[in-house]
């Protein structure tokens, strides 16, 4: 287990497609591992392998005790419904938040460590990041979907909830 470092925007890692997963070897199981230490490092709800420069289309998400990590390999929306619009944040982009707009509700089909398929319904802020995390997979990056950035006070706000 280890903390790895993350990239910063810009960088071309950041905004490239990354490739699918076909092999669920020890390697995968430690990459994992690492990306769950160096999200709770850094204080994220998810984090995307380009985060830490890895082409690869894998992502976890832990937004509450509730529903834990989930592993998101070769993820793939499957379904969306509604709208939310909330403020958004990424650890490649550090001090940045602004509102985005995205899908209430999604269904997303990916497989898991041991290369399994599963599906999974989401609804509200998990959605929301799953949809962030998906993104990154596709150098998809939250900036160009923010409809506008939030000022000091709002940041206030927001970190003393
Ligand atoms: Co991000």
């Amino acid at each position: 287990m280890a903390v790895r470092k993350i990239v910063m925007h810009p960088a071309d890692i950041l905004e490239q497609e990354c490739k699918p997963v076909d092999v669920f070897d020890k390697k995968l199981t430690k990459l994992l591992d690492d990306m769950y230490d160096t999200m709770i490092e850094f204080d994220g709800v998810g984090l995307a392998a380009p985060q830490i420069n890895i082409d690869k289309q894998i992502a976890i998400v832990d937004v509450d005790d509730q529903h834990g990590t989930i592993e998101l390999i070769n993820p793939e929306i499957i379904e969306s419904s509604g709208t939310q619009s909330g403020p958004e944040g990424c650890l490649s982009f550090p001090g940045l938040f602004g509102e985005v707009t995205r899908p209430y509700k999604v269904k997303v089909r990916a497989q898991d460590r041991k290369g399994r398929t599963y599906e999974l319904e989401a609804e509200d802020f998990l959605a929301r990041a799953i949809q962030h995390e998906i993104d990154h997979l596709h150098g998809i990056l939250f900036t160009s979907k923010v409809s506008r950035y939030l000022d000091e006070n709002e940041l206030e706000e927001l970190t003393e909830e």
